[in-house]
Formats: structure tokens, C-alpha cells, sequence
């Protein structure tokens, strides 16, 4: 087997188990999500990873190799720390900017991936495998551009009202001076 296809068959096997964690690590940011723009988001990007999970395996065949067992610990790390942050809070306003902030991490790492992967597979003259590589890497992008819309039309406001409406709720009623005067001295 040539250095090519070997350097390929080793991205592409990264590709593949970043990919399968993501679908168990979107699941359970579906679970947690409450903004119904945010769950419709992670839930068409689930349907899109199963086919993508498809396309690495179709990658592989192409250049002659096959799944295999490694991991990709860079998907793991992030997949870590979004259960971590999920745990620790409560659905709702805050949670919602987590997954956001944790589901953009992962879309930029396989944006990366699938971009070094394309330019590789250009570079190697082999087109097939740039162009079906090239349609996951295009979604990628889209579903990036998707999560963005989300946090500025809807998660991201809430949460500033959610987070501006708690500091209200500990203002006392009949103090005016709200920046200057601590409580303490009304
Ligand atoms: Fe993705």
C-alpha cells in the first residue's frame, strides 16, 4: 500500500470514531437542549452524521482500508468536557449556550478534519474521494453557520435576559442607585 492511501486511511479512521462520538455525544445534548431552534438543529445534524458516518466508511473502501479500532481522542476530550458542563447545570438558558459553545468545538475539529482530508485527496488527484469527502465538509460548515444562528436569534438573548432578570431578582425594590449602591449601605 502506497504512503497515500496509508496517511489517508488513518485520517479517515480517526474521522469515522470522531464521528460515532458525536452521534452518542449529540444524543445526550439533544436530551438537554430545551430551545426548540436548538433541538430541531441537533436533531437534523444526527440524521446528517449517520449518513456521514456512511460516507468515511465508503472513503475507506475507496482507498482500501477499513474502520478499525482507533479512537480519536480529540473528539473524546471534547466529548468529555460536554458531559461535564452538561451535568453540572440545569436545563435551560445556560445549558442551552453550553451546548452550543461544546457543539460548535466539535463541528470546528470535523471542519478541520474533513478540510485537511479534501485538500490531501485534491493534492493526490484523487477527485471522487474530494468530492464525497467535500459534501460532509460542506455540511459541517452549514451546521456551524446553523448553531450561529441559533445562539444570536434565540439561546444567546435568553440567556442574557435569564441572566440580567436573576441580578434584578436580587436588587432590592427601593434601590435606585443600582450601580453605585451596594445593599449593604441602603
Ligand atoms: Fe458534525
Amino acid at each position: 500500500m502506497d504512503e497515500i492511501a496509508k496517511l489517508m486511511i488513518d485520517q479517515l479512521k480517526d474521522a469515522h470514531s470522531a464521528e460515532k462520538q458525536a452521534l452518542r455525544g449529540m444524543a445526550k445534548m439533544l436530551k438537554n437542549a430545551s430551545s426548540q431552534a436548538l433541538k430541531d438543529c441537533i436533531q437534523s445534524h444526527i440524521a446528517q452524521t449517520e449518513k456521514q458516518v456512511e460516507r468515511v466508511e465508503q472513503a475507506l473502501e475507496m482507498v482500501g482500508g477499513k474502520p478499525g479500532r482507533k479512537v480519536c481522542e480529540a473528539m473524546k476530550g471534547l466529548i468529555e468536557e460536554a458531559q461535564n458542563e452538561m451535568s453540572e447545570n440545569d436545563k435551560g438558558p445556560i445549558m442551552d449556550v453550553l451546548i452550543i459553545a461544546a457543539a460548535q468545538r466539535i463541528e470546528h475539529y470535523e471542519i478541520a478534519a474533513y478540510g485537511t482530508m479534501v485538500t490531501l485527496a485534491k493534492a493526490a488527484g484523487e477527485n471522487k474521494l474530494a468530492d464525497l469527502l467535500g459534501k460532509t465538509l460542506a455540511e459541517e460548515k452549514d451546521t456551524d453557520g446553523k448553531l450561529s444562528q441559533v445562539a444570536e436569534s434565540e439561546v444567546n438573548p435568553a440567556f442574557i435576559s435569564h441572566a440580567r432578570g436573576e441580578d434584578e431578582e436580587d436588587e432590592e425594590p427601593a434601590n435606585e442607585n443600582r450601580r453605585g449602591g451596594r445593599r449593604r449601605s441602603a
